[in-house]
């Protein structure tokens, strides 16, 4: 490790643990992580105690948790440079996170976009429609709530990831758009501990995109960000012939009207995908075919096809060679928990310090 470990800015960022990992995933978090290592201190894990706000088959948890650990590495995350850990192995993590919850409000909490959005579909509401009032989502949510998969949990999951990153005074939290206001969330939760304590003990942890936006990488069915529960994903490790027949299969609309438009929200999403995969060149060629109304979709399918495999293909090879290496992998974490658990243990005992707890 570099002896300049301690001037470097401190990077944080965590994936959850609920299956294979898609281009989303990829372009909006791990990509960054791999392109950081170099020039920060960082620290990557896997976050399974927020996968359990989902409930996941518990036959299930632990082969996820795994196989996000062989993708990290095999897109090129190196054990050396980095710290790299499963949440649950930082038990400092959960107690801070019963500590902070002292100072999240319920209202706040409540507001939270991914809340509404994991509630209602836990509940079947539909998403409000345009000018369809949120207070009365909330409502329902209450009213409702005799369903257990709207829980506590779910409720305070932006609690544990400010914990997350607070624990480790991250600067820089690589993460994609949908992210942001949980980030935003941590940055108050931090304001609020200092101001209440009468500290300056936190500072303000912000997205990190390499001087860009956030990125949101759309999905193949036309409308909307590429997810998991959406079942509009590539993943890292589809093969050939599937992630070919995923791309041919997009959702496009009948062609150009007339010279110039703006392209629809499907083509624009396969536009989209393309800037992330393909030469500029390829793209301005696509773009320009379409403004003069030659655009045969079946060819930009083809093309975006071809330049996303050569992507994923070669981490798909990685991921095959390693997700069965028990022993490699268990090597990695076990190490990253004991270098995680010692930065957290210190954070730990000084926030317990300046919240009063004290040993007899
Ligand atoms: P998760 O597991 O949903 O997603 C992991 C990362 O992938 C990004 N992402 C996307 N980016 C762009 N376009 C998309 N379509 C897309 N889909 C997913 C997410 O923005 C995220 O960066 N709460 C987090 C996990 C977490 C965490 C943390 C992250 C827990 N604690 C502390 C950072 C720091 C989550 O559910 O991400």
């Amino acid at each position: 490790m570099d002896t300049n470990q301690d001037k470097k800015k401190v990077v944080l960022s965590g994936i959850r643990a609920t299956g294979n990992l898609h281009l989303g995933n990829y372009y909006g978090a791990l990509n960054k992580f791999v392109r950081m290592q170099d020039d920060y201190d960082c620290r990557f894990f896997i976050a399974d105690l927020h996968a359990l706000t989902t409930h996941p088959d518990p036959a299930m948890l632990h082969a996820n948790v795994k196989s996000i650990l062989a993708e990290y590495l095999a897109a090129g995350l190196d054990p050396e440079k980095n710290i790299l850990y499963v949440q649950s192995d930082v038990p400092e993590i959960s107690e801070m996170y019963l500590l902070m919850n002292m100072h999240a409000g319920i209202g706040e909490l409540m507001r939270t976009a991914s809340f509404k959005d994991k509630a209602r579909k836990a509940l079947g509401i539909a998403k409000p429609g345009a000018g369809a009032d949120d207070d009365d989502i909330e409502k329902e949510i209450i009213g409702n709530n005799h369903n257990k998969s709207v829980n506590a949990g779910l409720l305070t999951y932006p609690t544990l990831m400010a914990v997350d990153i607070l624990i480790h005074h991250a600067d820089f939290v690589p993460v994609g758009k949908d992210q942001e206001q949980h980030l935003e969330l941590t940055r108050r939760f931090g304001r609020r501990f200092n101001s209440f304590y009468k500290t300056d003990y936190f500072s303000e942890p912000v997205n990190f995109n390499f001087g860009g936006q956030a990125v949101k990488v759309p999905g193949l069915d036309g409308s909307g960000k590429m997810g998991k529960s959406e079942g509009n994903c590539i993943y890292l490790i589809d093969d050939e012939k599937t992630l070919r027949k995923k791309v041919m299969r997009a959702v496009t609309d009948q062609g150009p009207q007339e010279p110039n438009s703006t392209p629809t929200e499907p083509i624009q999403n396969l536009f989209t995908l393309m800037e992330l995969v393909s030469d500029p060149s390829t793209l301005e060629h696509f773009k320009q075919a379409y403004a003069d109304c030659s655009i045969r979709y079946g060819d930009l399918k083809k093309q975006l096809a071809e330049d996303i495999l050569k992507v994923t293909l070669p981490i798909r090879e990685r991921i095959l060679d390693l997700r069965d290496n028990d022993e490699y992998l268990s090597k990695v974490v076990r190490r990253g928990a004991e270098q995680a658990r010692e930065v957290a243990a210190k954070t730990l005992r000084e926030v317990r310090e300046i919240m009063g707890i004290r040993k007899f």
